[in-house]
């Protein structure tokens, strides 16, 4: 071959080189490990946590947007946290709360939008540590307090910014006083990933990273599948989430929803996504806020927040269900009321929801089917006949009322399983066990 030719055969490859591997990678699909496939697998057998908002916002009274939908001057919002000192605070009363009520993991806000990091930092003094009187760490006590009682903490952690000068501006944040000439990607996404490295380096395993907030920059590249890549290689069993509202990126573990079951789109944020094969998680408040609202009392009944956990499960997805502390650091009167009501209503029957997939009977209006094993839960939730048809195909050996074991009548042909109760089904959830072949 001619040596220019040669010269020009490698010249070409190199300009094609780089783009070839750029492809293959994208093309590469992300392997989860092994670690992080189980962890996916417990964290469906749990099917039940706690979500926490709390941070410095909780002082005013009216949710974590305070800031933003008021436009408040972000140096005046930061001196909140010279007053901050949540007297009551109790990681070990928190915990065991909630940990009667059932749930099995605790979701808290590391990190909100308005950009106060509620665990000490090394990558800004506007933290919980070293900017506040009470000077600790939550999240590390919570950290502790969970291993202890055994159960599990993810961290929620805000893609968006409304304090800090390098964060990129978008939709939101805009009239806080912040200048508008010193935005800087590079390093507000090294600040990014130096705290996630201590989140994830400091408190021992952590279940999951729930991030929030890119919905504010559509179009713009976070460099996600990096952060994933860091969260992973810290972590590997460390969960991904991440409340875009589209369905999952490459390098996330599970798919969230909010306020609203999977397939569905009542609240307005679900239109962008399908439900994928990952494990599938709902978030819901208690009243109408996340972070606490000193006006808000319009809890749900035990009742409503009960049937939504067991659609959730019908729906193979986790609830999350939210609280937002008080300045004080105690949980609200009426959510320790209802964690108390839910967690009586798990002893009695969290066998038919924890470790559960969703079931064969599809989810109907009347209610929905979780299973174990060989084992079909019929949860009937709104129904007012004694007979009930249950399109499935599985052969049913025995069909008893879970809560007591008296035996219900059923037939079963091709279509399904007809069920003839002994009563017209009432209370929160009927259940009915079908034992399969
Ligand atoms: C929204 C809100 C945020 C809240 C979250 C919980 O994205 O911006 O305040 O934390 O929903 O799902």
């Amino acid at each position: 071959m001619h040596k220019k030719s040669l010269v020009f055969l490698f010249v070409s490859l190199l300009e094609i080189l780089p783009h070839a591997s750029a492809q293959s990678l994208k093309d590469t699909p992300y392997v989860p490990s092994e670690d992080n496939l189980q962890a996916r697998k417990k964290f469906q057998d749990d099917k039940f946590g706690i979500f926490i908002h709390w941070g410095i916002y909780s002082m005013v009274g009216h949710g974590e947007w305070y800031m933003n939908n008021q436009n408040i001057q972000r140096d005046e919002y930061a001196k909140l946290a010279q007053g901050f000192f949540p007297s009551k605070f109790d990681a070990a009363a928190w915990v065991s709360a909630i940990k009667a009520s059932g749930a099995k993991y605790i979701t808290i806000t590391s990190r909100h939008h308005d950009g106060f990091s509620m665990f000490g930092t090394k990558q800004s003094p506007y933290n919980i540590v070293d900017g506040t009187p009470f000077g600790r760490d939550i999240i590390g006590e919570l950290a502790e307090e969970c291993r202890k009682q055994g159960i599990t903490l993810n961290l929620y952690y805000s893609h968006l910014d409304w304090y800090r000068d390098d964060f990129p501006v978008g939709g939101t944040g805009r009239n806080l006083g912040r200048p508008t000439d010193r935005q800087n990607w590079n390093s507000y996404y090294t600040f990014m990933n130096n705290q996630l490295t201590e989140l994830l380096t400091n408190y021992g395993p952590i279940g999951a990273i729930w991030f929030d907030g890119i919905w504010d920059k559509r179009g713009f590249d976070w460099q996600l599948e990096e952060q994933y890549e860091l969260i992973h290689s810290l972590q590997p069993s460390c969960l991904v989430g991440n409340n875009h509202h589209v369905t999952p990126y490459r390098g996330e573990d599970f798919q969230m929803f909010e306020r609203d079951l999977p397939g569905e789109n009542t609240a307005g944020y679900s239109a962008g996504q399908d439900i994928s094969i990952l494990p599938l998680e709902t978030c819901q408040t208690m009243n109408g806020s996340w972070g606490y609202n000193i006006e808000d009392r319009n809890y749900k009944s035990a009742k409503t927040l009960i049937q939504l956990l067991v659609r959730a499960a019908g729906k193979n997805a986790n609830l999350l269900l939210n609280i937002g502390p008080q300045p004080n650091g105690e949980l609200p009167q009426m959510a320790l009321r209802r964690l108390e009501e839910i967690g009586n209503w798990m002893d009695a029957y969290g066998e038919t929801i924890h470790g559960t997939r969703g079931g064969d009977v599809a989810p109907h209006s009347w209610g929905v089917s979780t299973r174990k094993g060989n084992r079909l839960f019929i949860h009937i939730l709104e129904y007012e006949d004694s007979r009930l048809f249950l399109p499935m195909e599985a052969k049913v050996l025995k069909a008893t009322k879970f809560i007591d074991g008296t035996p219900v009548q059923f037939s079963q042909d091709k279509e399904g399983v007809t069920l003839k109760l002994p009563e017209i089904p009432k209370g929160i959830d009927y259940i009915v066990e079908l034992s399969l072949k």
